[in-house]
């Protein structure tokens, strides 16, 4: 045996340990094995985030940094220790710089609507890209009219990847801030995200990385990327739905007022003046989603005891064999050719309907999305109304690609006929 074919043999034993952890990736769908594709929406959760979850619930559930007692002090622990876990995943300097939110979108309204206050004034620019998810445009849309700031968006190419010459362009006295996707969602492509930050920095401009997508397919490290704010979502990332993280530096997070108000969040109330916690905790009013911030530090152990080096080498293999195989079918046009691409492989098949063919893959047990993926724009600029979107994640196998691309040959070929 050559050694790339025990490497091979190695990785293909590893994956099958790793998928037995994944109870729902066991089970059948209209009596066919499920093949899940889907994991840009969401990921699958591994029994021991589950049992995370049940043990949580069963043994210390209470509400936290209020209770003397000691379930209090055992679930607020168990929540804090999440957060250094996170700032340790994603190396940042403090875990002060880790607030917990439901996930991406909240992170970035946060910052949309704190920041917008502190900072954003009549005439100032927010840059974002013509690539970004819904959630990443429309809080700049409602902040821009709030303070009366114009929102400005880096254009792309025929590839899927940004006009790095536009962006430079576009930098101004007046950018206050720009908000950039790390992996597109709908077209896979891996930004330059260091570069941005850079040019950005050069003028003293913040700027913010979505990493929705990037967060369990890249290793994120804010220190290096010296970006000034981050969002990720525990559900993308083989942790609970409703819990999501926001990553600020210290020195903006101070200066950037509430995002809610309750619970938790104030130094001293009273009808004359009410005071604040510093950060985070400032920005975490009300009771918390204790239980699943808890679920989520089970994930990063899971990940963490991964050779996530050599997952996304095979989730590289994954994309780039099943991008050969859907091109030999006729008529198949892949959306996104970006040269830099994480595993998510877009495409629409001439003349066949994108939500017909999804709906026939789903009745051979096989889970994509279809449509526009909270991208609109992005559809618009390839004059489609929407594409079918597989998306791979390290447990999914060669085997299941084969199983996938035979089946869209079966419905293009059925739905052809109609
Ligand atoms: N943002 C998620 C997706 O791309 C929901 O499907």
């Amino acid at each position: 045996m050559t050694a790339e074919k025990v490497k091979q043999v190695s990785m293909n034993s590893e994956i099958i340990r790793i998928r037995n952890d994944f109870p729902i990736l066991q089970q059948n769908v209209y009596g066919k094995p499920l093949i899940y594709f889907d994991n840009a929406a969401t990921s699958q959760k591994p029994r021991q985030v589950l049992q995370a979850l049940s043990e949580y619930y069963s043994k210390q559930n209470a509400n936290i940094h209020r209770g003397v007692h000691y379930l209090s002090q055992q679930a607020s622990e168990m929540y804090e220790q999440v957060r250094v876990k996170v700032r340790d995943f994603i190396h940042a300097r403090s875990e002060h710089e880790i607030i917990f939110t439901r996930g991406t979108t909240e992170s970035i309204n946060l910052v949309a609507h704190s920041f917008g206050n502190a900072f954003v004034n009549k005439g100032d620019e927010i840059i974002i890209t013509a690539m970004e998810h819904h959630s990443n445009i429309v809080p700049w849309q409602l902040m821009c009219e709030t303070r009366k700031a114009v929102l400005k968006v880096i254009p792309i190419n025929d590839n899927g990847e940004l006009l790095m010459e536009s962006f430079n362009q576009m930098l101004s006295e007046r950018t206050k801030l720009i908000s950039v996707v790390h992996i597109s969602n709908s077209l896979g492509t891996i930004n330059p995200v260091k570069q941005i930050i850079e040019a950005a920095h050069q003028r003293s401009i913040p700027v913010m990385i979505d990493a929705a997508q990037s967060a369990i397919h890249e290793e994120i490290n804010v220190a290096q990327l010296d970006c000034d704010f981050l969002a990720m979502s525990s559900h993308k990332m083989l942790g609970p739905t409703g819990a999501g993280v926001l990553y600020g530096k210290m020195e903006l997070l101070e200066k950037m007022p509430p995002y809610q108000g309750g619970g938790d969040m104030i130094q001293s109330v009273s009808f004359n003046e009410t005071t604040y916690q510093n950060p985070p905790f400032r920005f975490e009013a009300g009771t918390q989603n204790i239980a699943d911030v808890i679920a989520f530090g089970a994930a990063l152990d899971y990940l963490n005891a991964l050779d996530r080096k050599d997952l996304l080498r095979h989730e590289q293999q994954l994309l780039q064999y099943a991008a050969e195989q859907v091109q030999k079918i006729d008529g198949i046009r892949i959306i996104g050719t970006a040269k830099e691409k994480a595993s998510i492989l877009s495409f629409i098949a001439e003349g066949v309907n994108a939500m017909d063919l999804g709906m026939y893959l789903d009745t051979q047990g096989i889970a994509v999305r279809t449509g526009h993926h909270c991208t609109e724009p992005v559809m618009d600029f390839f004059k489609i109304p929407g594409t079918i979107r597989a998306s791979f994640l390290f447990y999914n196998t060669i085997n299941e690609v084969d199983a996938f691309v035979s089946a869209l040959e079966k419905g293009i070929t059925l739905l052809n006929k109609k």
